[in-house]
C-alpha cells in the first residue's frame, strides 16, 4: 500500500497549468488569484527559467508547486540575470509533510543547472533560513523595494557569483503591475517590529 504522504517532484507541464493555479489559489488564501495570475503572466512573459510540481503518488494531482524565473542584479560592472524563486505553494491538505522543503531544494538545484550565480527571494526568514538561504544584506545585495524588509530579502550564492556582484536586485515589470515587490502598511510596520524582536541589525 502507498503511504499517504508519498509524492514526487517533476517539471510542470502545460497540461499542469490549470492544477498549479489552483494550488496557488488555495495556498495563497485572498492573494491567491492575484498570486496565480502574476506566475500565469510570468510564464506568458517567457521569464520562467524552471518550474517544478509535486504530484501525489499516483502522479495525477498535483499538490505542490515552485516557480524559479529571471530578475536582474544591478551592479556597478554591469547588469547580471540572476534567479529568484517565487511563488512557493503547497496545497493546504498537503501541508507539514516536507513537500515545500523539497521544492525548495530542488528550486536551487534547479537554479544551479541554469548556471545563473544566485537565487534570491522575498520570504520568511524563519522558514527559509534553515532551508539554505541567507541575508542577501551579508553579501552586499540590495532587495529590489525599500518595503521589503532587509532580513526578508535572502539568497543562495552559486557557482559563478562574483565578489563584484553586489547591488540591487531588479524585477521584470511584470511583478511591479501585480504589486508583488516588498509589503505595504500596515503589514510592512508589524513585521518591521517582529524582525526587530527576532533579528539582531547587521553591523
Ligand atoms: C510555505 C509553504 C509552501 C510550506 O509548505 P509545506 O509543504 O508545508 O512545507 P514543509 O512541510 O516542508 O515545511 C513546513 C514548515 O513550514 C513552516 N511555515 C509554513 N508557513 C510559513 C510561513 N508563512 N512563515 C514561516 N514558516 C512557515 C511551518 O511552520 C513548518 O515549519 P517546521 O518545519 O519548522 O515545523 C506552505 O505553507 C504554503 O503553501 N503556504 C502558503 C503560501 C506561502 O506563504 N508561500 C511562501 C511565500 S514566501
Amino acid at each position: 500500500m502507498t503511504s499517504p504522504a508519498a509524492y514526487s517532484l517533476r517539471p510542470v507541464r502545460e497540461s499542469d497549468h490549470d492544477a498549479v493555479g489552483a494550488v496557488i489559489e488555495a495556498a495563497f488564501g485572498d492573494e491567491g488569484p492575484e498570486v496565480s495570475s502574476l506566475w500565469t503572466e510570468v510564464r506568458q512573459s517567457g521569464y520562467v527559467l524552471a518550474e517544478l510540481v509535486a504530484v501525489d503518488a499516483r502522479g495525477d494531482e498535483v499538490v505542490g508547486h515552485v516557480g524559479v524565473s529571471h530578475a536582474w542584479l544591478d551592479a556597478r560592472r554591469e547588469l547580471v540575470d540572476v534567479a529568484m524563486l517565487s511563488p512557493l505553494s503547497t496545497r493546504p491538505d498537503r501541508q507539514e509533510q516536507g513537500i515545500g522543503t523539497t521544492l525548495i531544494e530542488a528550486a536551487i538545484e534547479a537554479a544551479r543547472a541554469t548556471g545563473r550565480p544566485m537565487l534570491c527571494l522575498e520570504g520568511s526568514p524563519f522558514f527559509y533560513g534553515v532551508r539554505g538561504f541567507e541575508r542577501a544584506a551579508l553579501h552586499g545585495l540590495e532587495p529590489p523595494s525599500r518595503r521589503t524588509p532587509e532580513q526578508a530579502f535572502q539568497v543562495v550564492l552559486l557557482p559563478g557569483r562574483e565578489d563584484w556582484m553586489t547591488g540591487r536586485l531588479v524585477y521584470p515589470d511584470v511583478w511591479w503591475r501585480h504589486e508583488a515587490a516588498g509589503l505595504r502598511d500596515p503589514d510592512l510596520a508589524h513585521l518591521e517590529e517582529l524582525f526587530a524582536q527576532k533579528f539582531k541589525p547587521l553591523d
